[in-house]
């Protein structure tokens, strides 16, 4: 299925590896908030060790302007990845230059080298064939463990692939086994779930998975553009307006196989506290938003969940953040868990409210990754993953 070397398919002892991994990871003052990310990595970053590699570890985090910005440092990552290991951990204040060439020649067999964010240049991002070679100069090999980054064709993630022998870690191999397959060659019936607030970004994820999938249960804001093609008046509802007529277009072409929510819960505001309404769905009262979906299309909802073979959840049911709107992605979440059927979640959200309901254990795999698992149900290749080299 993984079509691609991997670590286990070279030779790695005594050689310099750089390793892109995705440490996009949240940072509250100073403090990694989910380590997620971090932990994921730990079985390449392991291997790599313990066949007596030196490591360089390089990422991006968060959307920094092309310069560098404290509040985006890699330096607290560092930090905390010496929390979890047992060998030494550097880092370098930059991910190339004479800080990084100077680190990473002194860089010994069973250490580890944390280099600084690698958008910290505006040349990661435009995947600048000198910013990569930099990059692969630090190194004898390259391994591509960041899934979450895969569908970036950036300097760290595809560039670097041209001037060094590149393989995937096993977290990459991990996730698009996982993914691959519940897409590919999935146990039926496969019933999709699809939430979160846009329906722009997920129109060609619906497509594809139309030619592939029994059901999709609908939820989240982008439910609310379907509700505008079928002509509800949607009071103050969050509306992708662009999308009402492909909206209108996929509900014909899916017919009963696209499945919208029946009863859905209301609001004037979206904040802790705010007054609700549960209510069949029909017209919104003006002044009052869909913020989650209601009990019955939940009760729905799961009865189908039940009865899947394969089941891949992107994307929350409701304004997941506020408790008075997380009903419905718990609910989902838990019926989910419940299911003995092969389930794959990704996205940032949906990933948390399986986590709160404390049911993670139940799930088959939980991705690393949010932009990178959507471009996968969407059919694409990765680009990160393309350039790695055949089996
Ligand atoms: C993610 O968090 O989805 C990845 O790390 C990619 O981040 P990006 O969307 O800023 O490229």
């Amino acid at each position: 299925m993984f079509n691609k070397k991997t670590i286990k398919d070279i030779e790695v002892t005594g050689k310099k590896v750089l390793v892109r991994v995705d440490f996009n990871v949240p940072i509250k003052d100073g403090i990694v908030s989910d380590d997620t990310r971090i932990r994921a990595a730990l079985p390449t970053i392991r291997y790599l060790i313990d066949h007596n590699a030196a490591v360089i570890l390089c990422s991006h985090l968060g959307r920094p302007k092309g310069g560098s910005e404290a509040k985006f440092s890699l330096k607290p990552v560092a930090e905390y990845l010496a929390t979890l290991v047992e060998f030494p951990i550097h880092f370098a204040e930059d991910c190339i230059g004479d800080a990084a060439t100077q680190a990473a020649g002194a860089l010994q067999k069973g250490e580890v080298l944390v280099l600084e964010n690698t958008r910290f240049h505006v040349e990661e991002e435009k995947n600048d064939p000198e910013m990569a070679q930099k990059l692969a100069a630090l190194a004898d090999v390259y391994v591509n463990d960041a899934f979450g980054s895969a569908h970036r064709a950036h300097a760290s993630t595809e560039g670097v692939t041209h001037f060094l022998p590149s393989v995937a870690g096993f977290l990459m191999e991990k996730e698009i086994q996982y993914l691959g397959q519940a897409i590919d060659d999935p146990k039926q019936p496969f019933v999709a779930i699809l939430g979160g607030a846009k329906i722009g970004d997920k129109i060609g994820v619906i497509k594809n998975l139309l030619t592939k999938a029994e059901t999709i249960l609908i939820g989240g804001g982008m439910a609310n553009t379907f509700f505008a093609a079928q002509g509800y008046p949607l009071g103050s509802s969050l509306v992708d307006n662009d999308s009402i007529e492909v909206a209108r277009e996929l509900l014909q072409s899916a017919g009963a196989r696209l499945r919208l929510p029946v009863d859905v819960v209301i609001a004037q505001k979206i904040e802790p506290g705010a007054e609700t309404r549960s209510m069949d769905m029909g017209p919104i009262p003006d002044g009052w938003s869909i913020l989650d979906i209601g009990p019955a299309t939940v009760e729905g909802y799961a009865k189908v969940i039940a009865t899947a073979g394969t089941i891949v959840w992107n994307g929350p049911m409701g304004v997941f953040e506020v408790p008075e709107f997380a009903q419905g992605t718990l609910g989902i979440a838990k019926a989910v868990a419940g299911s003995n059927a092969v389930s794959v979640i990704g996205g940032g959200e949906s990933v948390a409210a399986i986590q709160q309901s404390g049911l993670a254990d139940k799930i088959t795999h939980i991705s690393t990754g949010g932009g990178a698992s959507l471009e996968m149900l969407e059919g694409l290749e990765l680009p990160g993953v393309a350039a790695l080299q055949d089996k």
